[in-house]
């Protein structure tokens, strides 16, 4: 019999803010790909590309996952893409989506970053209308490349402010801790964009302070080394500054020893506004319920602990608060439903 703790994962309605589009390719779609495009890969089968999927480190992943999506040229390679996630979630009941894209790893590739940027928000649209989901576009700096880098992408995003809604921090976090970008967050909320980053994924408690204190972020991404400081830890509670963290992503690119060592429940228990995402779902072989199932079971959640995350997953989001309230009835209009009566 299925438990009701897993009935909630599968029903309830969610929303994913920790997620790269290109993180979504599967095997199947990346060989298409590759052939349509006549890109070269070091992979024949499906098989071969899994089997590249062993990861010591985040390092070791973003070789493979920039190699991975070499093989996006198009303007409907990105819808494709795109829309395939998307179709998929919907099935897991997401109905909301703020998703990640890094325009730098394809620029540098000789594609426009008009063409990356049609190709998701059409579908985006496309998914408002046919399944009634609603997203918000997070465009990422690669932190690292360079400071000036980050400003001429900015300047980029600058032109499609009706699409883009945010701006993130992401890629190798060894080496380029956040105030590399100091000034680039500062222009970015200068030009209206909010900002959220990546901090305490594999680097120290102080990378997510640095975030808070010097990118003027609005969410932190991962933030799992936050917990180890008392101090921080009762800051975030105190300012409900949202964590997306990302079980699964932790246990395959060896951030944690086995899933229970995830700090979901810890952050859960110390009052944080923490949220379950997949991060880069078909590299790390776990979708957003999957992401939530293995918390439940690992960390033995309970009911109404899988309703606190579906819930903060909607009042961490940046939808306006009106959206929000329609999202959370919706969540206590499922919950009565699967109430014995
Ligand atoms: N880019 C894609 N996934 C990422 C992750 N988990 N951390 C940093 N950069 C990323
Ligand atoms: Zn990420």
């Amino acid at each position: 019999m299925t438990s009701l703790v897993h009935q909630l994962i599968d029903t309830l309605p969610k929303a994913e803010l920790h997620l790269h589009i290109e993180g979504t390719l599967e095997p199947e779609m990346m060989l298409a790909l590759a052939k349509r495009n006549k890109i070269t890969l070091p992979y024949e089968t499906v098989d071969d590309v899994r089997a590249a999927y062993q990861f010591d480190n985040l390092q070791d992943f973003l070789d493979v996952y920039y190699l991975g999506m070499s093989v996006l040229i198009e303007e409907r390679d990105f819808h494709d893409l795109t829309w395939a996630y998307l179709t998929k979630v919907h099935a897991d009941g997401l109905t909301h989506a703020e998703i990640f894209f890094d325009p730098q790893a394809h620029m540098e590739r000789g594609i426009a970053f008009e063409t990356v940027l049609a190709g998701i928000t059409s579908a985006l649209e496309q998914a408002h209308k046919e399944l009634g989901i609603t997203s918000k576009l997070i465009m990422c700096f690669l932190r690292h490349l360079s400071e000036e880098e980050a400003f001429d992408t900015l300047a980029c995003a600058c032109k499609h402010k009706d699409h883009i809604f945010a701006v993130g921090l992401d890629s190798s976090e060894q080496g380029h801790p956040p105030e590399k970008f100091e000034r680039v967050f500062a222009q970015a909320r200068k030009e209206g964009f909010v900002a959220v980053a990546h901090a305490g994924e594999e680097g120290p408690p102080e990378n997510v302070e640095n975030a808070l204190d010097l990118l003027g972020v609005s969410r932190v991404d991962h933030g799992n080394s936050a917990l180890q400081d008392a101090g921080l830890t009762r800051r975030l509670a105190q300012e409900q500054t949202p964590l997306t963290m990302c079980p699964i992503s932790n246990l395959r690119l060896k951030g944690i020893p086995d899933l229970s060592a995830a700090p979901v429940k810890k952050a859960l228990d110390a009052n944080l506004l923490v949220t379950v995402n997949s991060d880069d779902p078909s590299y790390f072989g776990g979708y957003l319920n999957d992401n939530y199932r293995a918390v439940a079971d690992a960390l033995a959640l309970t009911e109404p602990q899988i309703v606190t995350l579906a819930r903060n997953s909607f009042k961490a989001s940046f939808l306006e608060d009106s959206e929000k309230q329609t999202q959370l009835d919706r969540i206590d209009a499922q919950i009565t439903r699967l109430r014995p009566a």
